[in-house]
């Protein structure tokens, strides 16, 4: 069986009705992301950092996945599918999806702030001050934020090595080290980038470029390689 590697973000979950960050609706065009999304913003305002994520949890509640994310999970009838993503929602998972790897956390969980083996999932609630893990710390959101290591970037370039074919999904690619990934392919195992504002990326051997919505693009590759 072969394996598919797929690197997804933002723009997957564009047409559930999230917005991404960088595009002109984007939530950094309406957010500072020193305010909500660094370890500086909690330490500072950590009521302002829990409500962007509250916002952002209950959201999700509402939205579903969309053909993209239900052409990837289809994908596992044929191949062996790792999704590795840069996606804090949970529309891989609601879509069927079975191995996700998250990239920059869960909005669904939070975890201790003296020890981050303490993780809890919460759903669609949200999270307050005053609200402690079993050791007596406050809860904060389960999430990766800017200038924090990535827990998972090796696991998933490991990953990446194994990839038969990949596929790299609504991700202007420049937020490091998961833009970086591409890189651990196989230079001879074919790429798609499905996208429709491709980043440059060109010098990537065996590369297909698609410009179009990953909910109308996906279920047309995926048919295709399923043949
Ligand atoms: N289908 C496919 N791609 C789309 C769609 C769509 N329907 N709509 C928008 N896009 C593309 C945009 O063209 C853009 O290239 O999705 C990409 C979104 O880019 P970003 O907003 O930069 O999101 P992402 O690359 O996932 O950001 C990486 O940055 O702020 C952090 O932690 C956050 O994980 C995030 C990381």
């Amino acid at each position: 069986m072969k394996t598919i590697i797929i690197l997804t973000g933002a723009g997957i979950s564009a047409e559930s009705g999230i917005r991404t960050f960088r595009d002109s609706d984007g939530l950094w065009e309406e957010y500072r992301i020193e305010d909500v999304a660094t370890f500086d913003a909690w330490q500072r305002n950590p009521r302002l950092v829990l409500d962007f994520y509250n916002q952002r949890r209950r959201q999700l509640a509402t939205v579903q996945p969309n053909a993209g994310h239900f052409a990837l999970a289809q994908l596992e009838e044929k191949f062996k599918v790792h999704i590795i993503t840069q996606n804090v929602d949970d529309l891989h998972e609601r879509a069927g999806s079975s191995r996700i790897l998250h990239l920059h956390g869960e909005l669904t969980k939070v975890r201790s702030t003296v020890d981050d083996r303490l993780i809890y999932d919460i759903g669609y609630k949200d999270v307050n001050l005053g609200e402690h893990c079993e050791k007596g710390s406050q809860l904060r959101p389960h999430i990766v934020w800017f200038g924090e290591a990535v827990p998972n970037i090796e696991p998933a370039a490991k990953l990446t090595e194994t990839a038969d074919i990949l596929l790299v999904i609504g991700t202007s690619l420049n937020v490091y080290p998961a833009a970086g990934l591409i890189n651990y392919a196989p230079r001879h195992a074919p790429k798609y980038y499905i996208d429709p504002n491709a980043a440059n990326v060109q010098h990537f051997h065996n590369l297909t470029v698609i410009k179009e919505k990953a909910g109308i693009a996906l279920p047309k590759l995926v048919q295709d390689l399923m043949k």
